[in-house]
Parts: C-alpha cells; structure tokens; sequence
C-alpha cells in the first residue's frame, strides 16, 4: 500500500501550522504569560521559540521525513539502538495531551452551545464565573462534550491524511486569524486595557526565576506541537522536493502571531474587568471573553464564530496528536488505520475521566500538589516534550549530522548557508539551552 502524502505544499503548512494552533494559543499561552509576570514570559517564550524551536520543528520534520515512519520506526531507522523508546515516549505523550485537551475542547463545545442559546451575557443571573464553575465542576456534562470531541478526532484521523487533516485545515485556519485580530483590537479599547497591554509588553525582569523559565520553555514546545513526534509524523507524509526550512519558518511564525494576538486580546480584557492577571488559571479565556463579544456590534454572533473556529482549531491539533499514536499501531503493529483510531482514542476517553473530575470532584486530589490535569499538564509539556526536544537535537545535530544537510533539500539542491546555522544551533544553543532551562526548572 501507498504511503498517504500530503496534496500539496498549502496542504502541508495549513495542516502543520493547524497542529500548531489550537488551545495552546488561545487557552493556555494568555493565562500562563498572566501567572508568570507578562512580559518577561513572553520574552522567553519567544527565546526560546525563535533561538531554537524553530530549529527543532524543522529537525523533527527532516528525520520524519527522511524515514517515511511513525515516531517509534523513524528513531529506529535513523539512529538505531534503544532510541525508539524515545519515539514511545513520544506516542505516550501525545495520548496524555490529548485526555486533557479534549477536556478544555469540550468546554470549548459547551461554550459555543452558550453562544448559540446567547447565554453569555455578562448580566446573566449567578455572573460568568458561575457558569464556568458550574460546568467544569458538574460531573457528566463536560465528559460527555470531551467524548464527543475525541470522537470527532477519531473519525477524521481514520479517514487519513490529505482526505481529513488537510481539507479540514485549509478552510478554517484564515478565518481564525481574522476574527481574533478584530476581538484584539476590541480588546485593546476597552476602558483600563492599556495597563495590561503594558503588562504584557514590558518584561519585568525581576519576575525571571526557574520556574518562569521551565513554564515558558514548556508553553514553545507545547505550542509548536514539538518533541513527541507528531511532527516526525506530519514530516513523514512530506515531498522531499518541498522547501523544508522555509515552510516550517511559515509554521512558527504563524503560531507564535496568534498566541501574541491572543495575549493581545485577553490580558488587557482581564485588566479592564479588574482581574489580577495571575488569577485567571485554566479558566481565564472563558471567563474573560463575554465581556469582549458584550461590548462588540452584533457580538452574539462573533461568540457563534469565535467558539465554532475555537473548537476547529482545537480539532485540527487534536488530530496531531491521534495521528502519531495511529502511524504507530498502522507501521508497526499492523492494525488497520480505523481500528488503530478507535484503539487509541478509546484510550484518551478513558483518561479523560479523572482528569475532567480533577476540576470538579476531585479537585481535592493531588500528588505532588498538583491535580491530575496539572499533573498530566507538567509531565507532558514541562518534562516529556522539552525532553524529546533534546533527543531529536542529539539524533539530528549529532548522529546524522552532516547527513541531515544532504537531506534537508528541495531533493536535487544544494543547501544554502542557513542550513550550516541551523545545524549549529540543532547541535549545540538547542541542547544547551533545554539543559539548563530543564535543571533551573527542577530545582
Ligand atoms: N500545539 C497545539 C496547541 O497549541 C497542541 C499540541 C501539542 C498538538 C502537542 C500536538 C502535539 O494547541
């Protein structure tokens, strides 16, 4: 059987920058910048995205690309020895991303079911926080939208990749960016949002510790969908004649400009209802945004158009993480593409229940002080994927080396000059870097 490839080099960066996008810009980078000081979060997070993600996107895409294999196989094929364990940690991560993500997609759901009754309003009996606590904290109902939402994931990942993944990205990506342009400005006029726009722009540095450093760091990797191998996967369905370099450049820089633009919209928000910016929590972009839509013309239908492109964005990351837990069970283990969907996401349901609890419940339960969200949360992005970073800066800058710049490509070219400064960074900042923000992190 022929290997499923993407149907053109749009289809690949709409996908890749799809998996990219999702609830890690809009949800998670404007509550965690709000709990770690604004702007000094951000400058960080932007170190480390530009100083070495976006090398680590483009070697992750290049050993997926030159093995044609699912994240267990391409550590196999490229480096050998006990390394495809790192590719199973991988395939590990993505099912605990996923049996939390689609717990906050599902409230994505529920919150565009809000707009379309316009329950949303910021005069509402009980007020906006109520209606978030009480969803979050009811037992069944957010279960029951997460399932819908893995199931919708499912459904899409079984029909393979240029049917599903790309023609769902496509369409919705554009749309996404312009609504969330026209909610900032909004945003940025609205009466005491100029103190949390300087906030968010002006680095506090005595704000800088390790804990800072590692949720920053954490926030790169978990936004650009980097060190699981769901990139190794997306790279795998790639032409060799497509410009690797410069169309993973086109990915990052599209992620990283909606997650400002989504800071851009919340932070201020959040000062102009006088909220402090570190009380937020997982809940912040739920809370926050009716207040955006209320003062908006014709604001009951930009919350419609909002959560519906909330929730796509959400689904064309979910399938990034389905994909390479899929691309395992098909290459490896010969399950059938649907089977091996269904299989894997029956497993992110399953999980998904104590974690959805761990908000209601069983908030009261924790380990290590955390709950089980935020147990699942500081695993996969503070640890697994900064950890996966390394590996593949170690497989790429050290055991292929010279031979990733003969691969980088278009097939056919010989690779500029940037290929040299990539491969340094790939080699030495990358590692460098992760190394000693993952030590401040832990100590
Ligand atoms: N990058 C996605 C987001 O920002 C989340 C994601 C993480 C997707 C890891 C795939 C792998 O929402």
């Amino acid at each position: 059987m022929q290997r499923d490839h993407w149907t053109s080099r749009f289809g690949f960066i709409m996908a890749t920058a799809g998996s990219a996008v999702g609830l890690g810009n809009i949800w998670k980078f404007p509550y965690m910048a709000g709990a770690h000081g604004g702007g000094a979060f951000l400058v960080l997070y932007l170190v480390c995205v530009l100083g070495f993600g976006l090398s680590l996107v483009i070697a992750e895409l290049l050993v997926g690309r030159m093995s044609r294999l699912n994240p267990v196989g391409a550590y196999r094929k490229v480096a050998g020895g006990a390394w495809p364990a790192v590719g199973a940690l991988g395939v590990f991560t993505a099912i605990i991303i996923l049996s939390f993500y689609c717990v906050v997609a599902g409230w994505t759901i529920a919150y565009l079911v809000y707009a379309v009754e316009g329950t949303l309003t910021p005069t509402r009996a009980g007020g906006l926080d109520a209606l978030f606590d009480n969803l979050i904290g009811s037992g069944l109902t957010p279960l029951l939208y997460a399932f819908g939402f893995v199931i919708a994931t499912i459904l899409i990942v079984a029909r393979g990749v240029g049917r599903g993944i790309e023609r769902a990205s496509k369409l919705f990506m554009p749309l996404l960016v312009v609504l969330l342009l026209v909610m900032a400005i909004r945003a940025l006029t609205l009466p005491g949002a100029t103190d949390g726009l300087w906030f968010f722009l002006k680095p506090d540095f005595s704000a800088l510790d390790g804990a800072t450093a590692s949720a920053a760091l954490g926030q790169a990797f978990f936004s650009l969908s980097l060190g699981l191998g769901g990139l190794i996967t997306y790279g795998s369905y790639m032409s060799s004649q497509q410009h690797l370099g410069r169309d993973a450049l086109a990915v990052v820089l599209l992620d990283t400009g909606i997650a400002i633009l989504a800071g851009l919209m919340i932070i201020p928000t959040m000062f102009a209802a006088g909220m402090t910016p570190d009380q937020g929590g997982p809940g912040t972009t739920f809370k926050v945004l009716p207040a955006v839509f209320a003062s908006l013309p014709g604001g009951h239908w930009i919350a419609i158009g909002f959560f519906a492109l909330l929730v796509l964005a959400a689904l064309t990351s979910s399938i990034s993480m389905l994909e390479p837990v899929v691309a395992y069970l098909v290459d490896e283990r010969r399950v059938s593409r649907t089977k091996a969907a269904w299989l894997a996401g029956a497993v992110c349901m399953m999980l998904a229940v104590p974690v959805s609890l761990s908000f209601g419940a069983w908030q009261g339960v924790t380990l290590f002080g955390m709950t089980l969200f935020g147990l699942f949360d500081y695993f996969a992005s503070n640890l697994s994927l900064p950890f996966g970073g390394l590996m593949i800066a170690i497989v790429v800058g050290w055991i292929l080396g010279p031979k990733a710049i003969a691969a980088i490509g278009p097939a056919g070219s010989t690779p500029g000059l940037w290929a040299q400064g990539w491969l340094f960074v790939v080699r030495f900042i990358a590692p460098a870097g992760i190394v000693w923000i993952l030590v401040q992190g832990l100590l």
